[in-house]
């Protein structure tokens, strides 16, 4: 019987070329599944919808099953709660100016320094109508190591008052890899907003950087937006936006044009048509994930890519930590375990310092691996690491998966030990 990493990398045709792909939090690698759909789409059904003919009945059909898909893959109450969007960064600056309306001029919004997609719609808002923004600072976790920063809830606390309205903040960021206790952070920010008195606390929360390496489960997180990019879960480059349906009904208003009856669904957060093809496309994603174990659960397939993802990520986190005298510091937390998907970023400074951009030009002379370095758009929060890197340098990034193997994390390792030799 195939092992667990062989019949998730037979889904992937580009693997077979030896290739290590190792910048996946940059965009993962396209399942099979989603390639046939996209073309079987475009080859048979590609038609304009909701007309009668019996082809546009079925183009209808598949790009509906889009949301479906999307809706059962994060546990949605229903797929009138799923908008698609060209990218996560477009999804949120719609649903800010959807939420525009029901935000009064005195509010508050707190945000992150991850990716500014997340960050940036929401500052935007508080521009348009005066509000305050605070941010919910990382906090350094190791004493031998500035740059080991996480999100601390406890942080968030106090952060909160009677005119907080929104809280924005990422469920993994795409630098520091930990995975955040979402759910957690919501029940404590709700009792804490009821504790002061808060009007009408919402949350929007980013799984870009989380929805690969753990399943989304909106209702068990009472979460009321969040938002994931499935061209990073081994689907085609289209976002989806999750809204909870009270939400739809109370807090927001349509994006679209005057004459449409959306009523209080996910259509008012989708102001023209998104990539039909792509949509249809995103059911492949549920498809390969429900491949990937023998009971065909999604709860078992995210289990089983928890338990080989920390088969990857646990030799890596090691020896960039042996490389500690050598000036190796990790940036994010340097503890393995579950909270902690395989993102891996890290700096070289001390007595022999080697900039980001050198670093990932070695692996580029080398060939066969792909690695990257920057600040990956979560500017703010690399901006503002203590000592100050240099932000146009920033961190190196590897960013395995699940279809990674433990043999290509050895050949980064023995490449990297070049490196700082
Ligand atoms: C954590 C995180 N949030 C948001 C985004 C933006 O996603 P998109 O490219 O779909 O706008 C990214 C993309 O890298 C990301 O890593």
């Amino acid at each position: 019987m195939a092992t667990f990493i062989e019949k998730a990398r037979s889904h992937f045709p580009s693997l077979q070329s030896g290739f290590i792909f190792a910048d996946n939090a940059g965009g993962s690698q396209c399942a099979k599944y989603v390639v046939d759909r996209i073309s079987d789409y475009l080859l048979n059904t590609n038609v304009q919808l909701g007309a009668d003919y019996s082809v546009s009945v079925e183009s209808t059909q598949r790009v509906a099953s889009g949301a479906v898909a999307t809706a059962t893959l994060i546990n949605a109450a229903s797929p009138n709660e799923i908008a698609f969007g060209a990218s996560s960064t477009l999804n949120v600056d719609n649903l800010a100016r959807a939420l525009e309306g029901d935000v009064r001029d005195d509010e508050e919004i707190i945000i992150t320094g991850e990716h500014e997609a997340n960050g940036g719609p929401w500052k935007k808002l508080a521009k348009r109508k005066g509000l305050d923004v605070k941010y919910w600072r990382p906090r350094v976790s190791s004493p031998n190591n500035p740059y080991s920063v996480v999100h601390e809830v406890h942080d968030l606390l106090p952060l909160i008052t009677a005119k907080t309205r929104v809280i924005a903040f990422s469920a993994c960021s795409n630098i520091l890899g930990s995975i955040v206790p979402v759910k957690e952070v919501i029940a404590a920010a709700r009792a804490k907003a009821k504790e002061v008195g808060t009007r009408n606390i919402e949350f929007s929360v980013d799984c870009v950087a989380y929805a690969p390496h753990r399943r989304i489960n909106v209702r068990d997180w009472d979460v009321d937006y969040c938002v994931f990019s499935y061209y990073k879960v081994y689907g085609p480059h289209i976002s989806a936006l999750y809204a909870r349906s009270s939400s739809l009904q109370n807090s927001l208003t349509p994006l679209t044009h005057h004459f449409l009856r959306v009523d209080d669904t996910s259509y008012k957060l989708q102001p023209g048509g998104p990539g039909y093809e792509t949509v249809y496309g995103t059911t492949g994603v549920l498809e390969y994930l429900r491949a990937l174990t023998p009971s065909g659960d999604l709860d078992d397939a995210f289990a089983a890519i928890a338990e080989h993802e920390q088969a990857l990520v646990e030799p890596l986190l090691a020896y960039l930590l042996s490389q500690e005298s050598r000036g190796v510091r990790i940036v994010g937390d340097e503890r393995g375990g579950l909270s902690r998907a395989p993102t891996v970023s890290f700096v070289i400074v001390g007595e022999r310092p080697i900039k980001s951009k050198e670093v990932v030009r070695a692996f580029d002379q080398k060939g066969g691996v792909g690695i990257r370095y920057g600040h990956f758009y979560a500017y703010t929060l690399v901006d503002e690491l203590e000592p100050k890197l240099d932000i146009d340098d920033a961190v190196v990034r590897i960013s395995l998966v699940h279809y990674n193997t433990v043999q290509e994390v050895e050949k980064i390792i023995s490449i990297l030990n070049e490196v700082l030799a």
